[in-house]
């Protein structure tokens, strides 16, 4: 077993270089860098595009939340263990009973803080919300209209959500946090929109826009993309990319994907897992290719149920406990399943293989090529000469 005591005085070059050893060696040495936590399944939007809250969805998940003393535990093992973040999530996490308690404790134990929250709230939360480091926002229609249409508020408003926002942003202008990223998914009824939100993005100075392809269930087949509307959003993604946006974001990537041209190739459906309901694929984002898939070694991520997964939450092949029966640290460094899992996943998967085939919707691709670089990178380095992250190896 790994002595943890010292694991959350490393700085942090070290601690990361520890994760990639981690990899290399096929165990870990040290905490994931993050761990993402669902706490609720319960939301008060109803999204036309969520897998979990859409109006289409015929079976909609119960209301399930994580024990506020369980989730204390695990806060406390990921800083002992050298975790560097901790990104809470739901469904909508102000309707979390402990949200305000949680994010304290992690700010008092020193641990970056990332959230996920619609803004479309009472004021009261802001309170706790600017203690994050990132706050990420689903904002994915630009009028009250669409708004209601696209995010199904019965109260509430986009009107109340920009208030929330803007005010974030005076506290990001003075104390530099939180930052905001926009999310926007992208599917065949709203996709005119993204323009206009990029537009409010630049004229805010919100720090990045993420846009993402929207997945379907088949009950939800009638948002997925039509070929005509692909031609049309392409040019909205190249116009974009011509505008010369000061933000960070992925327009470039997502002009990739769709001039790729396998969106509409190979459209497979798989059945419910007991990690999620039914996938319908519009296509395969790791091309078929062999993927060596490092994010498991540098992320971790748990259910509201408790329940830990790995390589990453869009598959299931590995469920690897559950802190309602064991700690997280011992779930990380003493667990033969996820390590053999994750040895595994670097070596190389597959998605044609029944096991990985989930990987289709791979969202961690480039995430997983800078890894690959980094592991290379030191793989390729002579290490005949002990080096100070060796040192600390050896005392962890
Ligand atoms: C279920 S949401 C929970 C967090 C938060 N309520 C939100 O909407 O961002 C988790 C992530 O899944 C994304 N998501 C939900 N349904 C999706 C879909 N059908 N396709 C792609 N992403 C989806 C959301 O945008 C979010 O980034
Ligand atoms: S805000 Fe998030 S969790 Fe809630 S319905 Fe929309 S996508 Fe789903
Ligand atoms: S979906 Fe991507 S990150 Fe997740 S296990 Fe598959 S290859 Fe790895």
């Amino acid at each position: 077993m790994v002595n943890t005591q010292t694991l959350k005085t490393l700085a942090p070059h070290i601690r990361d270089m520890l994760r990639v050893r981690s990899s290399i060696l096929g165990r870990p040495l040290i905490g994931p860098q993050s761990i993402n936590i669902h706490v609720i399944q319960a939301c008060d939007r109803k999204c036309a595009f969520c897998w979990y809250f859409s109006p289409l969805i015929s079976s909609p998940p119960k209301r399930v939340m994580l024990d506020y003393a369980v989730l204390e535990g695990v806060i406390d093992d990921c800083h002992e263990i050298g975790v560097d973040e901790i990104n809470l999530e739901g469904g909508e996490i102000v309707l979390y009973p402990f949200t305000e308690q949680a994010f304290h404790k992690i700010k008092d134990l020193g641990m970056r803080l990332k959230a996920y929250s619609h803004l479309d709230f009472e004021s009261k939360h802001l309170r706790y919300l600017c203690l994050a480091d990132r706050l990420i926002v689903n904002f994915s229609a630009m009028t009250e209209e669409s708004y209601r249409r696209v995010h199904g508020k019965i109260k509430g408003s986009m009107a109340n959500l920009i208030k929330h926002l803007d005010r974030l942003l005076v506290a990001r202008r003075k104390y530099g946090k939180p930052k905001i990223v926009l999310t926007f998914i992208a599917y065949d009824h709203n996709y005119k929109e993204l323009p206009a939100l990029l537009e409010l993005a630049q004229q805010r100075e919100i720090d990045r826009v993420y846009i993402r392809f929207f997945k379907a269930t088949k009950e939800m087949k009638e948002l997925v993309f039509s070929k005509q509307s692909l031609v049309e959003f392409r040019e909205i993604v190249e116009n974009a990319l011509g505008a010369g946006y000061t933000f960070q974001h992925n327009l470039e990537n997502l002009r990739n994907i769709i001039d790729n041209g396998h969106q509409f190739e190979n459209i497979v459906a798989l059945t419910s897992t007991p990690m999620h309901n039914d996938r319908l694929f519009v296509y395969d984002s790791t091309s078929g290719k062999k993927v060596n898939c490092q994010v498991g070694w540098f992320y971790s991520f748990m259910d509201e149920n408790g329940r830990v997964i790995a390589p990453c939450d869009s598959v299931g092949v590995c469920i690897a406990g559950n802190v309602y029966e064991r700690r997280f640290k011992d779930i990380w460094f003493d667990n033969d399943f996820l390590h053999n899992t994750l040895r595994e996943a670097s070596a190389g998967i597959h998605t044609c293989s029944s096991k990985w085939q989930e990987c289709r919707y791979c969202g961690y691709v480039p995430v997983n090529k800078a890894l690959n670089d980094k592991i290379n990178r030191v793989r390729g380095e002579t290490l005949a000469v002990p080096t100070e992250m060796d040192d600390q190896a050896k005392k962890a």
